[in-house]
């Protein structure tokens, strides 16, 4: 395929094919990582700066994995111990970073459009690792790759994403995926964090809860936000983990248990209990191991395509 993007940005700017090529591609670094050594060529010469302006663990450590694994140089930028503690802007910032002659460069930021807007201003390219409620483009890569491999195929998959769908861009991310390839999406959660014009994105809201698990493949379980509690958008994180976290029940068929998904960081005992996610009906941990394989597919892509 001829990849025609200088960045990745949001699902929602590329095409079904687009996504299922960098899904084989995905495939591929997957089967890779199972063996060892391993250590490839593909990125020598080039250089990663990873520029995490909000917290991370499993996307900031993949990326920089994919990175080294892939032959690049990689650069972790430290907010903390940065000239923006003198006030500097973003804008600055991320321009001297660009004239430092990295190739890549991987954002995550609390606000919404900003890699978009990075990606205008800077020559080298720009992958967007979250802005703000937008979009996390290579969380829904990782789930997809790690949807694709337990069951082979999307068309007329189900998945219900339960939670927090207004605030989160891995909900927004993975539905648009989903959508592209043909699953069925159903989303629940409090109605305060789920206005019905969710609904835009193509998946089906269902109440309560129990009624939109029931008969889907997967249950996705997103992240509740602390501070949501805080805004007022439900009583107690009590009463979410009452409602709205996993339930045995909600697994207990005769045919067949719905997989486990989460995007992490976990809140034990409020979305998942303390003994969910070692059990055989979680996809949690190889969602881990799909979000480096995915990293270098990106990585690969966008690189390749730079060459073409
Ligand atoms: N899922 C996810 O983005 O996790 P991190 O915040 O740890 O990167």
């Amino acid at each position: 395929m001829k990849w025609k993007h200088k960045d990745l940005l949001g699902i929602n700017l590329l095409s079904k094919e687009e996504i299922e090529y960098l899904l084989e591609r995905g495939k591929y670094f997957r089967e890779f990582l199972d063996c060892s050594p391993k250590k490839m060529k593909y990125g020598e010469g080039y250089c990663l700066v990873n520029f995490f302006l909000e917290p991370s663990t499993r996307t900031r450590v993949s990326f920089e994995t994919a990175g080294r694994l892939l032959g690049m140089e990689v650069v972790n930028f430290t907010s903390e111990a940065s000239s923006f503690q003198k006030g500097e802007s973003l804008e600055d910032t991320a321009k001297t970073l660009s004239r430092m002659k990295f190739d890549v460069l991987v954002v995550r930021h609390h606000q919404s459009g900003v890699a978009e807007y990075l990606a205008q201003l800077l020559p080298l390219h720009v992958i967007n690792a979250g802005d703000g409620m937008r979009e996390h483009p290579t969380q829904a890569l990782l789930d997809l790759l790690t949807l694709q491999r337990k069951f082979g195929y999307f068309q007329g998959l189900k998945v219900a994403i339960v939670g927090d769908i207004l605030h989160s861009r891995v909900a927004r991310s993975l539905t648009l995926g989903l959508k592209k390839l043909g699953a069925e999406v159903f989303f629940s959660g409090p109605p305060t964090l789920l206005p019905l014009a969710m609904e835009h994105l193509g998946a089906k809201i269902i109440f309560p809860v129990e009624e939109a698990v029931k008969g889907v493949d997967v249950i996705y379980l997103l992240r509740i936000q602390k501070e949501r509690q805080e805004a007022g958008y439900f009583p107690s994180i009590r009463e979410y983990a009452h409602f709205f976290g996993l339930k045995e029940k909600w697994l207990d068929r005769e045919n067949s248990r719905p997989l486990i998904m989460h995007p992490g960081p976990v809140n034990r005992g409020v979305e998942i209990g303390y003994s969910f996610t070692e059990e055989d009906f979680s996809l949690i941990e190889e969602q881990v191991t799909c979000g480096v394989a995915v990293r270098m597919a990106t990585l690969e892509t966008l690189l390749q395509g730079e060459e073409q």
